[in-house]
């Protein structure tokens, strides 16, 4: 009889190019599981901090992979939401670290979605004047988006990520079989974010999205990794050209200005950050033809795709054009007065550009449910 052989799951791996601070990206079913990841972690004392939705689910296999090669693990469990990128949750785990007595070698491990990805890196970056993390992004946003390119912070009252740093993780471990218990409504919240990647910079990615979707829809495997490593692929080379957010990073905003507006006019959590992303990146598709780039079926195109992948297309209309304008303003992309919107010369052409009021006030009025 032939000798069985092990079941090596299709693990893709990335690199994000920062120099001597580059490090992998692992994509796939059972990434969780890669060897590799465990040689990040050997021999170290190791913390993992998830939160108490993914705990359950994910972090019995994160664990048992961990003490295969860890020196000490141990686990902090926050709550689930927004509310734990708080300086009060911040600072309990850095009371925690030191209760444990944990030292510059110590590895954090993040393990959850873009809230927990954001606050571990922070207080990855802040423990000791910074200590080693690893993401182990388990939403789709946070697996095509927040895990990659180093953004952390955690909220203050007067505005959401005010308090961060750039601080990039050692590695990051995307396993898709993560996405098979993500509820529908955060998975369709993670599109819009690959959605976006398509349309700044790659129209070839917008057509491959619009024939894959069903299988996306679907949680296909082979679909997902294909996605999530396209969509960090745009990221990282985004990254690797402008860490800091000079220059073209920035492009990664489209239609966050109005996507923002939307989240503080309505409260955040009404709506996901996704569908405000996907209604946003509908309005400033609207405001790129008004302007006289994409023509009337490019805009359509894109309202179609979004709308395919379950997202809002449409705006609500919160106190009309004046709000927008007044939540705009005190988005932290505002720059010296001026609001810069992340438009579109073309599909797959990003830019960014001060514009008419009067056209912004247009666009809106034509996305408002
Ligand atoms: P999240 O971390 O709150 O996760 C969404 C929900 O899904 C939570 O209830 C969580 O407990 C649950 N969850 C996570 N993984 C799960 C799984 N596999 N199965 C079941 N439930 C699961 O939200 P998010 O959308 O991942 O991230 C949003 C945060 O990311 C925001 O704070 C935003 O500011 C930040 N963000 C950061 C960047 C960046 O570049 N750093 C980029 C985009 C967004
Ligand atoms: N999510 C936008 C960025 O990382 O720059």
């Amino acid at each position: 009889m032939l000798p069985r052989l092990a079941k090596v799951p299709m693990i893709e791996k990335l690199t994000v190019a920062l120099g001597d601070r580059s490090y992998p990206i692992h994509i796939g079913p059972g990434a969780l599981q890669d060897v590799r990841f465990t040689a990040v972690a050997k021999g170290k004392s190791v913390v993992i901090i998830t939160d108490d939705h993914v705990a359950p689910r994910w972090l019995p296999a994160v664990r048992s992979a961990l003490q295969s090669s860890a020196r000490m693990v141990r686990e902090i469990i926050l709550p689930s939401g927004e509310a734990s990128k708080s300086i009060e949750h911040l600072s309990a785990l850095w009371d925690q670290l030191l209760t444990w007595q944990c030292d510059r070698k110590t590895l954090l491990v993040a393990l959850g979605g873009g809230v927990i990805g954001d606050l571990v890196g922070f207080a990855a970056a802040t423990y000791q004047r910074g200590i080693p993390f690893v993401q182990v992004p388990t939403t789709l946003l946070a697996q095509v988006d927040s895990s990659v390119g180093g953004k952390t912070a955690i909220n203050h009252p007067k505005g959401k990520n005010m308090i961060g740093a750039f601080y990039q993780p050692i590695a990051v471990f995307s396993d898709t079989n993560t996405l098979n218990t993500l509820p529908d409504r955060e998975f369709k919240s993670g599109l819009a974010e690959v959605i976006k990647h398509g349309l700044i910079i790659d129209v070839q990615e917008v057509a491959t999205l619009e024939q894959d979707l069903p299988r996306i829809l679907a949680r296909e495997p082979a679909a997902l990794t294909r996605m999530i490593v396209k969509a960090c692929t745009i990221k990282a080379d985004i990254v690797a050209q402008d860490e800091r957010e000079v220059g073209v990073r920035a492009w990664l905003n489209l239609g966050h200005t109005f996507g923002h507006a939307i989240e503080v006019g309505l409260g955040y959590g009404v709506w996901l950050h996704g569908e405000a992303v996907a209604a946003g990146c509908c309005v400033a598709a609207t405001l790129s033809h008004l302007r006289g780039d994409l023509s009337v079926a490019e805009v359509a195109r894109i309202s179609t795709l979004f709308a395919a992948a379950g997202l809002p297309t449409k705006a609500p209309r919160l106190g009309g054009v004046p709000q927008y304008m007044e939540l705009m303003a005190h988005d932290k992309k505002a720059d010296a007065g001026a609001i810069h919107y992340v438009l579109l010369k073309a599909l797959g052409k990003a830019t960014v550009s001060t514009t008419d009021d009067a056209h912004v006030a247009q666009a809106l009025e034509a996305h408002f449910a």
